[in-house]
């Protein structure tokens, strides 16, 4: 890939409020150790009542131009990641860049679920293809517990709230990291494995309730065995077109949906526990978040440094799949 698609900034916003495990045995029949065990997640941020993914991204946008040094003027496309946007229309990409981006901007949201963050990498380098000026703000928003139906404890353990931005640009001058590859998939027909269904077009008319379909669910086994199958194919694919192998690779960066997910896709790609980086502990499944938050946190704790390679990877709703490969800088 020889298009110039260069990170210069990441920043993130979590939301305050924090669900523990041990909250979550309040509201359904759970426990710490169930939760620890299989997923190994302890703890999750869920947004504040007045907040949703527009909100949220908006912060984590103005930490990214203040990190990038840039002057918001100077962004020509405003592009949203996000299965929970607040509305069908508009887009959180157009209310973010009515907010921050002083004169009108190309805006538009990507809807790859899990997968938002590789699919708008791959789709910021093909802007960058066609216009190598721009420079693009790149959002990853999620507001997934609003989604989420609190008596169903196969999935409300599971998930949590967050937005990372990323100022993208094609001069590599400051650049945190470039994209080096990137492939994305996805396979429709396993469209109902994962849903968060009512709200859109198909199912309601005017004035009925909102039914149980409105909030996500999920063929938990199914999901778990395409997640590990995928992530690992598409890492092999990506590492053998780029003539790699998993040893050029310094840190693997999973989508943190599961310990054990990441724990099956790292052994069966052979790359040591050591150079795998996880905090679903912290977090759970911030869905197109989730990425972008373990790259900010392992840079934050000096684990990336210049001259290392990145492996992202990552599954989610639809089914969409994807790999990429990051040069960090600094
Ligand atoms: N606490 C206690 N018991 C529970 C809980 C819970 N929170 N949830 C389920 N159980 C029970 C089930 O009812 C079942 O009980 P039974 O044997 O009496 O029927 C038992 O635990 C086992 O349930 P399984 O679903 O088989 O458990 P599994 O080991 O598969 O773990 C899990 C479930 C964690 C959901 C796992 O399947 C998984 O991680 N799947 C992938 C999910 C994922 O990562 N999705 C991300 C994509 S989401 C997106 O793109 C927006």
């Amino acid at each position: 890939m020889s298009i110039s698609c260069q990170l210069l900034s990441f920043g993130t916003y979590v939301p305050e409020s924090v669900i523990t495990n041990e909250d979550l045995t309040a509201m359904v029949d759970t426990s710490d150790q169930w939760i620890v065990e299989r997923t190994g997640i302890r703890k999750r941020h869920r947004l504040g009542n007045a907040q949703n993914a527009s909100t949220l991204g908006i912060e984590a946008a103005k930490a990214s131009i203040k990190a990038a040094g840039i002057d918001p003027a100077s962004i020509t496309h405003v592009v949203t990641a996000t299965c929970t946007p607040d509305h069908l229309s508009p887009s959180v990409a157009c209310i973010i860049a009515g907010q921050l981006c002083p004169e009108p901007v190309m805006a538009f949201d990507i809807g790859a679920a899990c997968t938002g963050f590789i699919y708008g990498l791959s789709i910021c380098s093909s802007i960058l293809a066609g216009e190598p000026d721009s420079r693009i703000l790149f959002i990853c928003a999620e507001a997934l517990t609003r989604r989420l139906n609190w008596k169903d404890r196969s999935t409300c353990v599971l998930f949590g709230d967050a937005a990372v931005a990323s100022v993208i640009s094609g001069n590599p001058d400051g650049a945190i990291c470039s994209l080096r590859d990137v492939i994305c998939m996805s396979d429709g027909r396993q469209k109902d494995l994962i849903t968060v269904g009512g709200g859109t077009s198909c199912q309601y008319q005017y004035g009925d309730p909102v039914g149980a379909d409105f909030f996500l669910a999920m063929q938990g086994r199914d999901t778990y065995r395409h997640a590990v199958r995928q992530m690992v194919n598409v890492c092999e694919t990506l590492l053998r077109r780029n003539n790699l192998g998993i040893n050029d690779v310094n840190l693997l960066v999973p989508h943190q949906a599961n310990m054990r997910i990441i724990e099956a896709v790292g052994s069966r790609l052979q790359i040591d526990g050591s150079r795998v980086f996880t905090n679903v502990a912290n977090y759970g499944n911030t869905s197109a978040a989730s990425i972008p938050l373990a790259l900010a946190e392992a840079r934050s704790q000096g684990l990336l440094r210049n001259g290392e390679l990145v492996l992202v990877t990552a599954f989610g709703a639809g089914l969409t799949w994807g790999a990429a490969l990051l040069d960090f800088h600094k």
